[in-house]
């Protein structure tokens, strides 16, 4: 008969190849803070957030909450190839907005911007809808790889590392978003 264990089997949330890098309260604590600067910066004018799904749906969703002023919501969806991990700047739209953004107040939604290719594309997209304005608030800025230079990100969550990070919304091969933290993978062969 096996003795009994003391060992805790580990759950998706503990999963030992992942590192937490940014705990949830670390995340709801500046996600605070961002929809206090949002709120203060669009006061008196009627804001539609755009999320680029899927990533940013867990940011999104927070982010909102946080965000005291008349708003709505939309998604879009595009799909960048990539070379591996390394997107190409070709972005297809899978899912586009369901209502126009023309004389509106856009702040677009994003998970984390790498190399900044897809993001560019979609703002050239969407620039030539006649918003009011567009910005651009990202959980995750990962500066290193950035090929776009020029993208300015207007709300940024936390600066990052050149590290492959899962969770809050971020995935690995379509795993780990619901993971209420975020991770760095430790070994990307074994996530
Ligand atoms: P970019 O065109 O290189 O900026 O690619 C941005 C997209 O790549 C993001 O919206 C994510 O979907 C994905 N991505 C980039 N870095 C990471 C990462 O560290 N973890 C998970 N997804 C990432
Ligand atoms: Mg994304």
């Amino acid at each position: 008969m096996a003795a009994e264990s003391t060992k805790t089997e580990s759950t998706e949330f503990t999963n030992p190849n992942i590192d937490v890098l940014f705990s949830a309260e670390q995340i709801a604590a500046r996600i605070a803070e961002m929809g206090e600067q949002i709120t203060r910066e669009y006061a008196g004018k009627e804001l539609v957030l755009v999320g680029v799904l899927k990533g940013s749906c867990v940011f999104l969703a927070d982010l909102m909450r946080a965000i005291d002023l008349n708003l709505s919501i939309d998604f879009m969806s595009v799909s960048s190839y990539k070379d591996g991990q390394q997107s190409t700047g070709d972005v297809e739209i899978l899912k586009d907005l369901s209502n126009p953004i023309r004389d509106k107040h856009v702040l677009v939604v994003e998970d984390i911007v790498d190399t900044g290719l897809t993001l560019s594309r979609l703002l050239e997209i969407l620039e030539s809808r006649g918003a009011y304005s567009i910005r651009l608030a990202s959980f995750l800025d990962k500066p290193e790889p950035r090929i776009k230079k020029e993208l300015m990100i207007d709300y940024v969550g936390f600066v990052i590392p050149n590290k492959f990070v899962v969770g809050y919304g971020l995935d690995a091969a379509g795993r780990y978003r619901n993971l209420p933290f975020i991770g760095v993978v430790r070994d990307p062969s074994a996530a």
